[in-house]
């Protein structure tokens, strides 16, 4: 785990890994009065680019891939699944798809990103969306389900502060 420091009364991440976790240089993790839950199946990958914070309470649970690229701001109690666990119906089976979020994207807080996502660089959720397809780069998308709102430009490398 990326964290060098471990405050005083903070909780260390609850990992449950049986396939690959890969966690780029400097990246944050803050599990200050909640930890944060990574699960991974045995043929899942968990992978989070160089420079990201995840906050507080945040979960990614993989069955296939979850990739969050680098410096991307993860919100307190953001969920991330790459699979449903659960069918809907007795002859479906549960729905798994990986889920892709691109550089420099900013989750607001209580965001629920379900399987199949695909979020492009830049751009940002807003504080209790629920996700599901493709968000393009570069633009705001908020609310149940989650609609773009708002698209701008930046630069391709620019970091958010
Ligand atoms: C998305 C967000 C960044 C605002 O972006 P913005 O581009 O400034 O958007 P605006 O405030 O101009 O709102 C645009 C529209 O989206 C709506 N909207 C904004 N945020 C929304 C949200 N979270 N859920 C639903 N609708 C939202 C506004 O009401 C507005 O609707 P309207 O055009 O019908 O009036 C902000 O609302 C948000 O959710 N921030 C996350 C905050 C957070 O989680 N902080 C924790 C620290 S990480």
């Amino acid at each position: 785990v990326a964290a060098r420091v471990l405050h005083d009364g903070w909780k260390l991440p609850t990992v449950q890994n049986q396939g690959r976790v890969w966690i780029g240089s400097r990246c944050k993790f803050r599990c200050l009065d909640f930890p944060i839950c990574l699960w991974v199946d045995t043929a899942g990958k968990i992978s989070i680019g160089e420079g990201s914070y995840l906050n507080q309470g945040v979960t990614l649970a993989a069955r296939e891939a979850i990739e969050i690229g680098p410096h991307s701001r993860i919100g307190e109690h953001v969920a991330i699944h790459d699979t449903s666990f659960h069918p809907v119906t007795v002859d479906e089976a549960p729905k798994t798809a990986p889920v892709k979020i691109g550089r420099n994207v900013w989750i607001g807080h209580r965001a629920i990103i379900l399987p199949g996502t695909e979020i492009g660089d830049h751009s940002v959720i807003g504080a209790g969306a629920v996700v599901t397809g493709a968000i393009p780069e570069k633009c705001v998308a908020v609310g149940i389900p989650a609609r773009v709102v708002r698209q701008f430009d930046c630069p391709d490398d620019w970091r958010r502060p």
